[in-house]
């Protein structure tokens, strides 16, 4: 039924609502209420609470500067490698929790302040716009400008120096921590790729059972994950140092070796090679005993361990950096040095 089969008498009577914003239009079922009476905020008409407002908002600002120095004091005084527990986490990067909450203080608090402000102590006048043209006409444009203007003086901006300044004060000093992030990114490496804990005499240790590694320990067709003797989960850099120095063996027979520098530094045909991807470093874990093939599972990098790790399908840029072993006196498997080149991508050392 439309509001024109509605008989007059029984619609609501828009005439003579007074209400402010009402429109009244005769007949018309779903009348616009109109706003309700505006109530003034306490800061509005109590000026003891509008200093408390800007007292708070100045506190916030002046908290978001404290947050920001805090973040930079962290990034220069907390070691890289220092743990911290932090429940419910765990132990954590104490420097990355402390960027984390420092820069996440520091902004919150810059919104919070400017919502506060916002909501308290910036103009409270409620107004009903029209819908006009998206293209706005010059007098529109100029009244904009004068409106920008007004707001800015509503703003209070210029009669309350303290917020106006430490406003700035926080924005100035926020991007400072987009810098030291930056910062983050340098130095280069240097030689640190290129060292591994791998050495001459240190023994290959089996990843999951923690026991060195015999000859006889490693079966044809299997795949075995060593990390040096000496290397705990315990340690503090365990995870850097492992990043470098995984390793897996497997046995191939002697004649199937096709490379001879390959066959030269391995042992009754077991050899040992990086674990870690060539192309952005994920670890190696599929072996294909058939074509003595390993794959990367990040992007199907294909490595022929019979060949010198060489890559034989996808991204990868070179071929898996081989250890040479060899079996010591008491008859476990043993490295004879460190590996001859970086491991993993290594950009910053391959020139
Ligand atoms: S990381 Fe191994 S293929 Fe990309």
């Amino acid at each position: 039924m439309s509001s024109q089969d509605i008989p007059e008498e029984t619609l609501p009577s828009k005439q003579g609502d007074t209400r402010e914003g009402a429109v009244t239009v005769k007949g018309d079922p779903f009348a616009d209420p109109g706003l309700p009476p505006h109530e003034h905020r306490v800061q509005d008409i109590d000026e003891r609470a509008a200093k408390r407002s800007e007292r708070a908002v100045a506190f916030m600002f002046t908290l978001s500067m404290l947050a920001t120095v805090g973040f930079i004091a962290a990034y220069l005084a907390i070691p890289i490698d220092k743990n911290i527990y932090v429940f419910p986490l765990g132990h954590i990067s104490a420097m990355n929790f402390t960027l984390g909450l420092t820069l996440g203080v520091a902004l919150f608090c810059i919104g919070a302040g400017a919502v506060h402000w916002a909501r308290t102590l910036m103009s409270d006048e409620e107004r009903i716009d029209e819908r006009h043209p998206i293209e706005a006409s010059p007098e529109v444009k100029a009244k904009v400008m004068a409106d920008f203007a007004e707001g800015a003086k509503e703003s209070a901006m210029g009669r309350r120096p303290l917020i106006r300044n430490t406003m700035f004060g926080a924005l100035a000093l926020m991007p400072l921590s987009a810098l030291f992030l930056f910062g983050g990114l340098g130095p280069k490496p240097g030689t640190k790729l290129r060292k591994s804990k791998w050495a001459a005499g240190k023994l290959l240790v089996n990843q999951n059972t923690m026991q060195p590694l015999r000859p006889e320990d490693v079966q044809v067709g299997s795949l075995t994950f060593a990390m040096p003797q000496g290397m705990s989960e315990e340690d503090h850099d365990f995870q850097v140092q492992i990043a470098k120095a995984a390793l897996m063996i497997v046995r191939l027979r002697p004649e199937d070796i096709k490379d001879k520098k390959e066959l030269d530094w391995s042992v009754d045909g077991i050899v040992a090679f990086s674990k870690i991807c060539t192309h952005v470093g994920c670890p190696i874990s599929l072996y294909e005993q058939q074509t003595h093939h390993v794959l990367c599972p990040c992007h199907q990098s294909t490595f022929d361990l019979s060949d010198g790790g060489r890559v034989v399908f996808g991204p990868a840029g070179h071929a898996l950096p081989q250890l040479r072993i060899k079996v010591n006196d008491k008859g476990y498997l043993e490295a004879m040095g460190d590996f001859a080149e970086p491991v993993g991508p290594a950009f910053w050392e391959r020139g």
